[in-house]
């Protein structure tokens, strides 16, 4: 195995709240160990066009609490064909970089898996995704931060909420998935959460609005992006349309939750997880997601990260329905 000079580090995908931390891990770490770093700026798009350049420990100074990425971020289209892949790989040969830390979701792993079996270079990814919608880690880095910011949001709408005694449908981000809408939906006190997970979503939000209590002020009902009747303002015509007696209103939270300074908690993770994938690297580990699972590093292949089954606990939805009584 040859001795690794030169870690090329890179956000792809949405940004998430945390992803400044992870790169100064990746790049603190890696000066640790004497390696050199290369930023790659605009995911797998500045890959192929050579858009890189060395880091130092000064140019991760100051961006532990900074929202977005440093690096900037882009969905790439070219790193899907060959071609693309081809250029992104001989940028990597001329600046010298012979490992990559890849921070991202989804479609970052998906990248990562086709690019490790064509071209021999050691390749780690990292969870940063707001969804926290990837195997092999309890939590992604940015779920926290958006769950927070979803909270802070849904917390101000119930007091308007209450004043002007409204049913409110919220929509969060969640393309695939519904973890955002659940967990905050617990939190948020919520009559109810329409999710992508689960099926017949309207006719069990009819069926909660017609058992639950009539005359509570406000009610709230939280909406993942995803889910199958097409989104929260689908959902309010139909609950007017039942309901006209509700005077019922949508909000949609959108682009605040991907933004903000990250919390304690995503800081730690990006930390722990950032430390970990150079480590890793060192260890002649590659085609991995670096998470954490009960409090211990774990390593997941990318094949698995990227399954899109991350179950949702039936609990949960249960203690919806027994708490907004
Ligand atoms: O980062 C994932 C995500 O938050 C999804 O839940 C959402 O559908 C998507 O980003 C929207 O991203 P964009 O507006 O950047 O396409």
């Amino acid at each position: 195995m040859a001795q690794i000079k030169n870690i090329g580090v890179f956000t792809s995908g949405g940004d998430a709240p945390g992803m400044n931390a992870a790169i100064r891990a990746v790049v603190r770490t890696a000066l640790y160990h004497n390696i050199q770093v290369t930023g790659i700026r605009r995911g797998y798009e500045g890959m192929i066009h050579g858009e890189m350049g060395p880091m130092d420990r000064k140019s991760v100074s100051n961006i532990i609490q900074r929202g977005g990425t440093i690096l900037k971020t882009a969905r790439s289209d070219g790193f899907k064909t060959v071609g693309g892949r081809k250029m992104a790989y001989n940028q990597l040969v001329k600046n010298g970089v012979d490992a990559l830390v890849g921070i991202g979701g989804d479609g970052t792993f998906t990248g990562a898996r086709i690019f490790g079996q064509e071209y021999n270079i050691p390749f780690i990814g990292l969870p940063g995704t707001i969804d926290n919608d990837l195997q092999g880690t309890d939590f992604t880095i940015g779920y926290d931060t958006a769950i927070n910011t979803v909270i802070d949001a849904v917390d101000k709408i119930r007091d308007t909420a209450e004043s002007h005694e409204r049913l409110f449908i919220i929509e969060v981000m969640g393309r695939d998935s519904g973890l955002i809408a659940l967990r905050t939906g617990i939190a948020a006190g919520a009559e109810a959460i329409l999710i992508p997970e689960t099926k017949n979503n309207i006719t069990a939000l009819f069926d909660r609005l017609e058992r639950g209590r009539k005359d509570k002020a406000s009610k709230i009902v939280m909406v993942a992006e995803g889910e199958e009747a097409g989104g929260a303002f689908e959902i309010g015509r139909q609950v007017k349309e039942k309901y006209p007696n509700y005077d019922t209103r949508v909000s949609i939270l959108g682009h605040i939750q991907r933004g903000g300074r990250p919390s304690c908690m995503d800081r730690v993770l990006a930390s722990r997880v950032g430390v970990a994938a150079v480590e890793a690297l060192l260890a002649g580990r590659k085609g991995e997601m670096i998470g954490i699972t009960h409090n211990e590093i774990t390593y997941t292949p990318f094949e698995h990260a990227v399954k899109h089954h991350v179950d949702i606990n039936p609990n949960f939805l249960k203690i919806v329905e027994i708490l907004s009584l």
